[in-house]
């Protein structure tokens, strides 16, 4: 299978990282085509011998998928030169393009996807949706390389910009959250390797233990409320501070965002 991607910023570095990583290296039908202008940025994967770099799109002729990974505002450059070369299906990861938009410019068959940055390690979350042309055997080809870089869910496009505000923008909330109980916690004293050790395992367990759990978030947040108890106290003040509502304004700004 030859895969081009165009972009290695951000997202299609993380995309890239893990791809490399895997065991898809080692097929030797496998080829990454990637296209990049910046040079620093396209030389990081130019030592793998599955991989061509270059600057020049024309170079993605003859890809079976080509993940598109530019800033929105680029997209349509990319594409329109990708509309003379003969590719099997165009992935845009662009917040805020819709499948139509992308299939006139392209005129391809095309797949959208949000995926998130922790694909970089095989533990993000992409959702995907296809345009109508998408035949079983590129959709299935599809879903098998982002389930390199972690979940999927196929859902319909109209829900792009609540999927976009959650887990597209979802790890930044994250990080926010940790870098501040990491700086709560140097603040009383904690040294800050042991601090941040305390609350990405503690983000982590949580998580899981709520993956692995039948039982409503409200349940097990219970469960570590005592009355008259500790923690009690802290959720008074994230209450009355608003976090809830601070959360789901939050996403209302970003799905807001991605509908501008
Ligand atoms: N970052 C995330 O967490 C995330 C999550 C989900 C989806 N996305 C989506 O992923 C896309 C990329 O975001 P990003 O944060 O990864 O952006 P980024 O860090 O700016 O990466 C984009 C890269 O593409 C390069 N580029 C631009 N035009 C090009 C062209 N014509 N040919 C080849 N390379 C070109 C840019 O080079 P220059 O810098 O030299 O222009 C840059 O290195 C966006 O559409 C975004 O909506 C991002």
């Amino acid at each position: 299978m030859k895969i081009g991607i165009v972009g290695v910023g951000a997202m299609g570095g993380a995309i890239v990282s893990r791809l490399l990583q895997h065991t898809w290296k080692s097929q030797t039908d496998f080829q990454l085509v990637i296209c990049e202008l910046d040079l620093h940025k396209r030389q990081q994967f130019e030592d793998y011998d599955c991989v061509v770099a270059t600057d020049k799109i024309s170079n993605l002729n003859n890809c079976d998928m080509v993940i598109v990974a530019v800033k929105p505002k680029a997209v349509a450059d990319v594409l329109t030169h990708i509309a003379g070369l003969d590719i099997s299906i165009v992935v845009s990861i662009a917040a805020g393009i819709s499948i139509a938009e992308l299939t006139k410019i392209s005129n391809k068959p095309v797949a959208r996807v949000m995926p998130n940055t922790p694909c970089k390690i095989g533990e993000g979350i992409s959702a995907v949706a296809f345009s109508e042309d998408v035949q079983a055997e590129e959709r299935n080809k599809v879903k098998q390389l982002f389930a390199v870089l972690g979940e999927i869910v196929e859902v319909e496009e109209r829900l792009f910009p609540v999927v976009t505000a959650l887990s597209g923008c979802g790890p930044a909330y994250v990080y926010l959250m940790i870098e501040a109980l990491i700086d709560a916690g140097c603040a009383h004293g904690l040294m800050r390797d042991t601090a941040k050790k305390l609350i990405v395992t503690t983000f982590i367990g949580s998580a899981k233990l709520l993956q692995e759990s039948s039982l409503h978030p409200a349940v097990l947040k219970d469960q570590v409320t005592s009355p008259q108890g500790v923690t009690v106290q802290a959720l008074h003040v994230l209450e009355q501070k608003g976090l809830r509502g601070i959360l789901w304004d939050a996403v209302n700004q970003a799905v807001n965002s991605t509908k501008e």
